[in-house]
């Protein structure tokens, strides 16, 4: 089955003697290995499976500083005396990540042998170690293992969260396009919260002619999907509005900016409500009613009564949006908030419609989907209490019972709600360079990525880290070309300058 694989080397016992979870081998001449490479070591009727995490090289003629120093003070090339060649070997260093028997994972028990052969993985071992699907979501190609289609699996992935984390430029907002273009493919609704306006360009297909080229090479037509932008401004298919009904008191309270007794005051205005239908008009009149009753300060109902009713003012103030128009299958909703708003404002109407699609998926009203949250930290940020916060914390910790799977991206590690951050199975991890965030992440990524944390400042655009439960271990991926337009990235204004 399949092609023969390559030879890459020789297991020796230098330095460290082979064990049951790391060994060394002599790079066989020739061959090129890459740190990140997946290796397999057969072992009777088992495999063993290990990943280069260091490659060293050697050459006895480079080894002594006096031989060397020589050669330099008397003008002479080492190259030119001696066959440097020759005297030159290369060691790779490699962690063992499983041993697979028939197809079952089985944990590493026994060492390889000094002197057995290391041959390259073939890509149908690394699919079965991967848990890769053939139906599975496509993000790209293995890095080291470029053969390798990562297809991770939607039964791993989709039950829990996922969090793209990444310095700006990195990559993110490509990948998540890669995934929703994957999701929508299958059926799956997509709600984008998009604060950018990046993903309006969804419904028109990639036009870069290098992107397109590489994704013809990988059996990829360009082509846009059924889209629909909902803006708090006049430029979207259609208004994102939401109504007074659909504000509760705490949404109120943050988007009002009301004091702590102006708050109270709500609090029992709304219990005058009693839960019925209201308008903008029955809660000024509940207010009022409730100042009374409780004998609140005239100052205070008169600043409740003002920031009530500013309400009015606000764009987003309209017909509340309908949950069963936004969550349709195969169909991507962006709720596009580049608009020129508060950040309060753009928050509460996040959480509103997040508690919105929560509770009409609890009560079956929808299909299961998957929300985006584009600078998921500016929805859910560390520390701060917040209306939206609360609305996402509950989405993380109970999603999973109602099928609505959040994608959230961040450059803000630290920045982000740990509770929600942590209730993420999938880790997407592209360039992170502040060390503190790399600091913070270590201990939510995967065992086997502490000495992969050292590589993360040096990832290249493009290149991420899968780590959690869709992949049996971490990953490097090559993320594919997109299918759809990426409205994201940078302008090149200054380039243009600079040529023009
Ligand atoms: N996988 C990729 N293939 C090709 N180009 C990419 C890829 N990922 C990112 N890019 C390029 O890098 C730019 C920045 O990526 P983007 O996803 O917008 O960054 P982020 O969301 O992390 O700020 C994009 O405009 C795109 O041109
Ligand atoms: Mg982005």
């Amino acid at each position: 089955m399949g092609e023969k694989p390559s030879e890459l080397g020789t297991i020796i016992c230098e330095g460290q003697t082979p064990n049951h979870l790391a060994f060394s081998f002599q790079v066989a001449k020739d061959v090129e290995v890459k740190v990140g490479e997946y290796v397999e070591v057969p072992l009777g009727l088992s495999v063993l499976v290990g990943r280069v995490y260091s490659i060293h090289t050697y050459n006895e003629y480079f080894s002594s500083p006096e031989f060397l120093q020589f050669h330099i003070e008397e003008g002479i090339p080492v190259q030119a005396r001696f066959p440097t060649r020759m005297g030159r070997w290369r060691v790779a260093r490699v962690r063992v990540v499983g041993v697979l028997r028939q197809g079952r994972l089985l944990p590493p028990e026994v060492p390889p042998e000094p002197g057995d052969a290391v041959y390259r993985a073939k890509p149908e071992l690394l699919d079965a170690f991967m848990k890769f699907r053939s139906d599975g979501v496509f993000l790209g190609v293995m890095r080291g293992n470029s053969g390798v289609k990562v297809l991770l699996n939607p039964e791993l992935l989709l039950p829990y969260h996922v969090a793209v984390l990444g310095a700006t430029g990195s990559g993110k907002s490509y990948v998540v396009g890669v995934i929703v273009e994957e999701l929508l493919e299958k059926g799956v609704p997509v709600v984008a919260v998009d604060p950018h306006g990046e993903y309006r360009f969804f419904s028109q297909g990639n036009d870069k002619p290098d992107e397109v080229e590489k994704a013809r090479s990988l059996g990829l037509t360009p082509s846009g999907f059924p889209t629909t932008v909902y803006s708090l401004g006049e430029d979207g298919d259609r208004s994102l509005s939401i109504s007074v009904e659909d504000l509760n008191p705490y949404a109120l309270v943050e988007v009002c900016d009301l004091s702590d007794a102006q708050s109270d005051l709500l609090h029992l205005a709304f219990r005058r409500l009693g839960g019925g239908r209201y308008g903008l008009d029955d809660l000024v009149g509940a207010v009022k009613e409730a100042a009374r009753e409780w004998g609140f300060q005239r100052n205070t109902l008169a600043a409740t009564l003002r920031k009530v009713q500013a309400l009015s003012e606000l764009v987003f103030l309209g017909e509340s949006v309908n949950v069963r128009d936004l969550v349709k299958p195969g169909h991507l909703s962006v709720l596009d908030l580049s608009g020129s708003v508060d950040e309060e404002v753009r928050r509460t109407v996040v959480g509103v419609v997040l508690e919105k699609i929560f509770n009409a998926r609890r009560r079956g009203e929808i299909p299961p989907l998957v929300v985006v949250v584009e600078e998921s930290h500016r929805f859910a940020p560390q520390g701060v209490r917040s209306y939206c916060g609360s609305v996402l914390r509950r989405i993380a910790r109970e999603g999973r019972k109602f099928g609505v799977t959040l994608c959230l991206t961040s450059q803000r590690v630290v920045g982000l709600d740990k509770d929600v951050l942590t209730q993420c199975g999938t880790k997407i991890i592209l360039r992170i360079e502040g060390a503190y965030d790399i600091e913070y992440l270590k201990p939510i990524l995967d065992y086997a990525s502490a000495d992969e944390a050292e590589r993360i400042p040096l990832l290249p655009t493009g290149t991420a880290m899968v780590t959690g439960m869709a992949t049996r271990t971490p990953i490097l991926v090559d993320v594919r070309p997109r299918k759809t337009r990426h409205g994201g990235g940078h302008q090149a204004f200054w380039k243009q300058n600079a040529e023009s």
